[in-house]
């Protein structure tokens, strides 16, 4: 297994040789150097990930990005000057200290500058930018807290840093240009809304496909190893009884149903809870007894849209 520690030199020691898990206030990444092509293949390697999906570089500060872009779009500029550090994915034309293999060989590559004081001082002492997806093998749930990391990954790195669970609990939003135009290419921690009151209207373009300008995007990804179903839970239950379902429900319980088998999202009602409970609820219901997983889908407002949206990749598509 991985030690587990919050020392901040041990983690820039273990970098210059192989990679590591970081906190962050999204989600846990598994970070290597950027601009080294054997620790980003070192990445791929671990997560178990195809090449055709690029990754995130991270960088302390808009200082440290500059000699890695070669073109900082207006609108975008806008974009990181209001939400960084923070959940925000900025897709930018790339200079060539970027390794091909990072962006998989296409012209931009994703940055953002994460809002989580250890790894900020983590990139401070490495002096080099941390590629980092996250740390969950290739179509898990995302880890949000550094047990979550060393479950799954603990054989194959030395050390996670732990910062504590993941405040906001979902990846970051994934913004770029199309045709000129600001396109939102994941949803994600930063909501649709707080994006369009900076720089007004934005496309949001989710589509399903293993396309890579659609990051993240792959049809069924953050899955549960049960069977996951989205669905009204009050009207289906009677149809799933007998696979002992697990019920993943937004803020309220039902009543003639077992309560050991059913988890609240926010128990408070609040869909920033929700999304900070996500992927730790996930991972709990794989771990209860039960055939199978039902989940219903939480408000459509603020964060609770990139929360059905992760919901809808989690569940079994037809
Ligand atoms: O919150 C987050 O973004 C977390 C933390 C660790 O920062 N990272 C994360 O990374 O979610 P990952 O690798 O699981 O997801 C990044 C997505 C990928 O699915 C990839 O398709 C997309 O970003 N992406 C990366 N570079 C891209 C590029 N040059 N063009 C289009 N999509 C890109
Ligand atoms: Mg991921």
């Amino acid at each position: 297994m991985a030690e587990i520690g919050n020392d901040i030199q041990k983690a820039a020691d273990f970098l210059l040789s192989g990679v590591v898990g970081i906190p962050t206030e999204t989600v846990y990444g598994l970070a290597g150097n950027a601009l080294d092509a054997n620790r980003v293949a070192d990445i791929f390697r671990v997560k178990k990930r195809p090449f055709f999906d690029p990754l995130i570089v991270h960088v302390h500060s808009q200082e440290a990005l500059d000699p890695l872009i070669t073109d900082f779009p207006p609108m975008l500029k806008k974009l990181a000057d209001a939400f960084w550090p923070g959940p925000l994915t900025l897709l930018l034309p790339r200079s060539e200290k970027i390794p091909d293999l990072a962006c998989s060989g296409l012209s931009e590559a994703a940055f953002r500058i994460p809002n989580h004081p250890l790894t900020l001082q983590l990139l401070q002492a490495t002096g080099f930018p941390l590629a980092a997806p996250s740390a969950n093998p290739f179509g898990y749930v995302s880890p949000t807290t550094a047990q979550h990391v060393n479950e799954q990954l603990g054989q194959d790195i030395p050390y996670v840093l732990d910062g504590g669970p993941s405040f906001v609990g979902l990846e970051s939003t994934i913004v770029g240009l199309e045709n000129g135009r600001p396109t939102i290419f994941r949803l994600g921690g930063l909501s649709i809304d707080e994006i369009k009151a900076v720089i007004g209207e934005v496309d949001v373009r989710i589509n399903q496909s293993s396309d890579p300008r659609a990051p993240g995007m792959l049809k069924s990804h953050y899955s549960p190893l049960k069977p996951l179903l989205l669905c009204d839970i009050r009207s289906s239950l009677d149809q799933y009884r007998k696979q002992s379902p697990i019920l993943i429900l937004f803020d309220q319980l039902i009543e003639d149903y077992p309560i050991e088998k059913q988890i609240l999202l926010s128990p408070n009602r609040s869909i920033t809870e929700a999304a900070t409970n996500l992927f730790s609820v996930l991972r709990q219901a794989d771990k209860l007894a039960g055939e199978i997983i039902l989940a219903e889908s939480v408000p459509p407002n603020g964060l609770g849209i990139a929360i059905n949206d992760r919901l809808k990749r989690a569940s079994v598509q037809s």
